[in-house]
């Protein structure tokens, strides 16, 4: 059925590496919703590709944006039936659960106490905030999430770069009042920086990281995770008590 099929090319890298992890809870998986993969072909080839590396479990994560992506839970979820079909149709005995990465903006703030927002596990939420600066408001945000009984999962700490100092003390700070840190695997190869890199290895070796996710956009990332799972990082990150097979 072309479930374990050699997707990644050649010989050499496709050799499987270690990888403790069976869930994933950072994707892009359904078509047409947001930039992550455009259409079933390409869910089916990515959920192949990291079935191949151990995963068993995918929470799927589309971004809500209120200016690019303003999908709701009822799209998410009905996006999530369509794929458990595709899945059924192919044979592919995986788990799929829907979620979201929000967007921290107005209207986020605005979803807070309002019970809607799309949570997993351990009511945990998916959040991703500005790429370019800081937002001003970032801690009181994080505040109301737990206020409500949300746990805030904050998507790709590394790549936030304006946060890091020679002392590090930014993401102590962030950390230390109780926001859960997911790395994105590929950070650990340079996929989006070398600074992104740096930050990721220091939240390794500082026992920062309470999550790893593919955040997969498609099956182009199939290849930096897969190198990434064979870096000492990625093994150093795996001894640590990471949070990802608790949601099995
Ligand atoms: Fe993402």
């Amino acid at each position: 059925m072309g479930f374990l099929s050699n997707i990644f090319g050649n010989k050499e890298s496709n050799s499987i590496p270690f990888n403790p992890l069976q869930v994933d809870m950072h994707s892009h998986l359904f078509p047409g919703i947001d930039d992550g993969v455009e259409n079933y072909e390409e869910s089916i080839k990515v959920i192949s590709g990291l079935y191949a590396l151990g995963y068993r479990k995918f929470i799927v994560t589309p971004h809500i944006m209120s200016d690019f992506y303003r999908n709701t839970p009822e799209v998410i979820r009905a996006k999530c039936e369509e794929l458990r079909k595709v899945l059924k149709e192919n044979n592919m005995d995986v788990a799929i659960e829907p979620a979201a990465e929000y967007y921290l903006d107005e209207e986020f703030e605005k979803k807070i106490g309002t019970k809607g927002l799309l949570s997993f596990g351990n009511n945990y939420v998916l959040v991703e905030t500005n790429y370019m600066s800081p937002m001003h408001n970032f801690k009181e945000v994080m505040f109301k999430l737990k206020i409500e009984g949300y746990n805030p999962i904050l998507a790709h700490p590394e790549r936030y770069v304006y946060w890091y100092g020679e002392d590090f003390s930014k993401y102590e700070e962030l950390y230390d009042i109780g926001i859960l840190f997911q790395i994105n695997i590929s950070s650990l190869v340079g996929y989006y920086s070398g600074e992104a890199k740096m930050i990721a290895e220091k939240l390794i070796k500082n026992k920062m990281v309470n999550f790893l996710g593919t955040d997969i956009h498609g099956p182009k990332h199939l290849k930096p995770i897969q190198d990434a799972m064979k870096t000492k990082a990625f093994k150093a990150a795996c001894e640590l008590d990471l949070l990802n097979n608790s949601l099995l």
